[in-house]
């Protein structure tokens, strides 16, 4: 479907649970979330229902997010149905990775084509302090896992937060020539609760190419991230600069989150319920959000923050 300002609308990012096994400092509040009443939230067959709603529309890429889509206890089977529903071509997932080592495989099977983990610093110490609650070496495993599922590809997704790991662009970038993995740096985005992160802590990502200077521009994939390539490497550097330089223009995507609301724009407040609809009603409600598209969102800054009026957590990135 093309929305009021002529964009092809093909992406879907469903966020299955709010809930996470961390922390993060820049995403949720220390002590986690009130809980939503189950009755609140999508059931398994409604987030099928939705998906088959956002194909017939022409939605072709689906990415399950979360808060952490692999504390769900349905997950596989969740993958598993919309990996089948016709139309969808690409089933990707984006995770912290601290149950990929048991959970690559299983995912793999169940049809999930590539998989985002995020991971912030390469110090335990470090990770520790940013997640609140992780191990490093558990995220780590969980990369390892997932590098050999044999998933079509694998990109690690780096926030990048000055006064905290500026300082390790360039030894996060190498991983991309150790490994055959993309390496994406992502400008902080300030959500509604999401830490008191002072001015400094938003570098735009011109700070990433400074410290690169070998890094060669690559042809863009569609995607959100500017690319670049580093000698030797095996996969791809990604900059993702939703500050600096937002790509609303070029938006093929809508939300759906985990209690059922229907977002044409990760930044607006707007939002359109879906719960408790049949599978036809759920398409005009599509129709609706896809044709209620911003044409962009309001600049961001440490002083003016997302319009979402939900944590990272609640939406899903
Ligand atoms: P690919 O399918 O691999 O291109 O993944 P992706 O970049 O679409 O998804 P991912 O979940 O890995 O998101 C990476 C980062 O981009 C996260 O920080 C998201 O919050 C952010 N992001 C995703 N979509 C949007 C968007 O529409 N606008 C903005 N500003 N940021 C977004
Ligand atoms: N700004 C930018 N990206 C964020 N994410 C979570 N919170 C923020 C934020 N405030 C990222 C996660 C994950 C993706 C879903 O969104 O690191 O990679
Ligand atoms: Fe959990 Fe991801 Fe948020 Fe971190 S960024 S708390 S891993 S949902």
């Amino acid at each position: 479907m093309i929305d009021t300002y002529g964009r092809r609308i093909t992406y879907l990012r469903l966020s299955v649970t709010e809930l996470c096994n961390l922390r993060c400092r820049y995403c949720m509040p220390e002590d986690g979330i009130c809980k939503k009443d189950h009755a609140e939230m999508l059931t398994e067959d409604e987030m099928i229902a939705a998906v088959e709603a956002a194909a017939s529309l022409g939605v072709r890429k689906l990415r399950i997010t979360g808060g952490e889509p692999l504390v769900k206890k349905n997950i596989l089977s969740i993958c598993r149905r919309a990996a089948a529903v016709e139309g969808i071509e690409d089933l990707a997932i984006t995770t912290n990775g601290i149950a990929l080592s048991e959970l690559a495989v299983p995912l793999r099977e169940a049809g999930v084509n590539r998989v985002n983990i995020s991971l912030d610093t390469l110090d335990p110490e470090k990770y520790h302090r940013i997640t609140r609650v992780g191990t490093l070496d558990k995220a780590w495993a969980g990369i390892e896992a997932a590098l050999a599922a044999g998933f079509d590809r694998v990109k690690i997704n780096t926030i990048l937060i000055g006064g905290f790991n500026e300082d390790e662009i360039t030894s996060l970038a190498a991983l991309t020539q150790k490994y055959p993995l993309d390496v994406r740096f992502i400008e902080l985005m300030p959500m509604y609760d999401s830490g008191d992160f002072g001015k400094a802590a938003y570098l735009p990502n011109t700070e990433v190419r400074k410290r690169l200077p070998d890094a060669v521009a690559q042809e863009n994939d569609g995607g959100v991230a500017e690319l670049f390539r580093l000698p030797n490497a095996q996969g791809q550097i990604g900059l993702i600069s939703s500050l600096s330089n937002h790509f609303c223009a070029a938006c093929n995507r809508i939300r759906l989150t985990a209690d059922g609301k229907l977002k044409p724009c990760l930044h607006s407040p707007q939002e359109f319920s879906i719960k408790g609809m049949t599978r036809e009603q759920m398409r005009a409600q599509f129709e609706h959000t896809i044709f209620s598209k911003p044409e962009q969102h309001e600049d961001l800054s440490a002083e003016q923050r997302s319009q979402a009026g939900r944590n990272m957590n609640q939406i899903g990135g």
